[in-house]
């Protein structure tokens, strides 16, 4: 009764959405991916930096790449997942900022001229927005397997030749499949996170 959220939506989203380990063979188009990125835009970042890129990884031949950086456990789904998307942190977000925080567009240069501040600052609201992104994933009936277990600078060499992406997460997208999770894990209590001061 407390939270205003349609309840089937919070389970949608949170109780009953699973990290999917298998796929079924159905696709994700890019209107999906579209009506995703479309929805968790809206959600916040510092300054409105927006610092998140997304990779679609459709061609076989960029599956092959990128299967090659992740840790072996990893493989198998991230080859067979119906659409791998690459998240990474972009490193000179500061060139969008005057224009997508034009009520103080000197934040480019008081706060972010140098590259460690924007790096720290990119990998903390990237981050937010692979949150962001899984719980889109989820809003459109869809299951996310985020992984981190990769060889990262393997992964930046292989598609950020420019030098200015941090990869975040590589998230497999699709239809749950058969045994497609594993058993569910507890979480936290209230008490044991939440402290009053
Ligand atoms: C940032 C992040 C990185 C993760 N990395 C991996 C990974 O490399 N391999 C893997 O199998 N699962 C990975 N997971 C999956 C988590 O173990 C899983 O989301 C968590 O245990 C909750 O599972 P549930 O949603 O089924 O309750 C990752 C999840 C997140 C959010």
């Amino acid at each position: 009764m407390t939270l205003v959220l349609d309840p089937a939506a919070q389970d949608l989203l949170f109780r009953e959405a699973r990290t999917a380990n298998t796929f079924t063979a159905d696709p994700v188009t890019d209107e999906q991916l579209q009506a995703i990125y479309d929805l968790v835009k809206y959600a916040p970042t510092a300054f409105n930096q927006q610092p998140l890129r997304v990779v679609l990884v459709r061609s076989a031949e960029g599956r092959e790449r990128l299967v090659q950086h992740m840790a072996e456990g990893n493989r198998p789904k991230t080859s067979t997942a119906p659409l791998v998307a690459i998240l990474a942190a972009d490193n000179e977000f500061h060139e969008e900022l005057p224009a997508q925080f034009p009520a103080f567009p000197q934040a480019k240069d008081a706060f972010f001229a140098e590259r460690p501040v924007r790096e720290k600052s990119a990998a903390l609201n990237a981050a937010l927005q692979v949150g962001y992104f899984i719980i889109g994933v989820r809003a459109a009936g869809l299951a996310a397997g985020p992984m981190t277990g990769f060889d990262a600078d393997g992964i930046n060499k292989e598609f950020f030749a420019d030098g200015e992406h941090s990869v975040l997460a590589v998230v497999n997208i699709g239809k749950p499949g058969a045994d497609a999770w594993y058993p569910r894990n507890p979480r936290l209590a209230y008490d044991q996170v939440v402290t009053t001061v």
